[in-house]
């Protein structure tokens, strides 16, 4: 089974901070360092660790050829990653002492993907997923694509923007969502999480652990969060949305892989990065 995910790539430029800056602030940072990010690609790399066989597909520009390489050494099949005269994304990250962060973003190559990159949609299968998140272009075409070819439809629905989670959901068979968007999409359309029309949907809560909501059977699944020492938060929900598509695909009940993949967020926030920062399987495995 393969996961094709349609996604984000970024350079995350990482600044240790003593706070978060407030509005007209300015603040100096104690640290930087820059890695791979972006929620797509954290995403990619979450499912490869995982062990999933994970195809990208995605756009950097002129300067963004070490973001394929470094997903190429993480085992994400690069062959749909077009390098086009776009900037490539890229993210400023304050991170505070208590893990929590500030992101600004330039979406740049991200969000213009050509349309002509979703033939390789064209080989899924069904016992396929594609992946989605919201930082790119072209999601719904490609969400309609996986579906006429029979492949499920996970999406994560980050960053939050209710106009994008509604053009996609009807393609969706599995909805991420954490509490506050949630909350969120709850409001903006007068209905409860557990009547939205997706078959499967999971939320994540931080310190309050994740919930697998199964529409059909009407079966719920919570788990608790494991306790552990924050160090950045940044991607944890990517790591989260990665490992816990892997599961699935592998076959694993959504018990199982809410576990795991609740997990493997827990052991990321112990740590500083995003993509370069993801735990293996075997790390998750000996916490686990
Ligand atoms: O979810 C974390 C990600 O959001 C970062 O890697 C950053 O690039 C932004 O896309």
């Amino acid at each position: 089974m393969t996961i094709y995910n349609l996604g984000s790539i970024n350079a995350d430029h990482f600044y240790a901070v003593p706070h978060l800056p407030a509005p007209g602030e300015t603040l100096a940072a104690m640290d930087v360092t820059t890695g791979l990010g972006g929620k797509g690609a954290n995403q990619s790399v979450a499912a490869a660790r995982a062990g999933a066989d994970v195809v990208h597909i995605g756009a950097v520009g002129p300067d963004g050829g070490w973001a394929i390489d470094r997903l190429a050494q993480y085992g994400v099949q690069t062959h749909a990653i077009a390098q086009i005269d776009t900037c490539t994304g890229h993210a400023n990250i304050c991170v505070d002492p208590q893990g929590e962060n500030l992101i600004v973003l330039y979406p740049g190559a991200n969000r213009a993907l050509g349309a002509d990159q979703l033939a390789v949609l064209d080989t899924c299968n069904p016992g396929d997923w594609l992946l989605l998140q919201n930082e790119t272009n072209l999601q719904v075409q490609a969400a309609e694509r996986a579906r006429t070819q029979g492949a499920q439809v996970a999406y994560s629905a980050a960053p939050f923007d209710v106009a994008a989670v509604q053009a996609v959901l009807p393609f969706v068979d599995l909805l991420l969502l954490n509490a506050v968007e949630a909350r969120q999409l709850s409001k903006a359309l007068g209905v409860a999480v557990t009547d939205l029309p997706v078959p499967q949907i999971v939320v994540t809560k931080g310190a309050d652990g994740a919930e697998w909501i199964g529409r059909d059977t009407g079966e719920t699944v919570s788990i608790p969060a494991q306790k552990v020492a924050v160090v950045d938060t940044t991607g944890a929900g990517d790591t989260f949305a990665g490992y816990m598509v892997a599961g699935l695909s592998q076959g694993m009940t959504p018990k199982d892989a809410l576990r795991l993949a609740s997990t493997a967020a827990a052991l990321k926030v112990t740590r500083a990065g995003t993509a370069d920062a993801i735990p293996t399987r075997d790390q998750v495995a000996a916490l686990l």
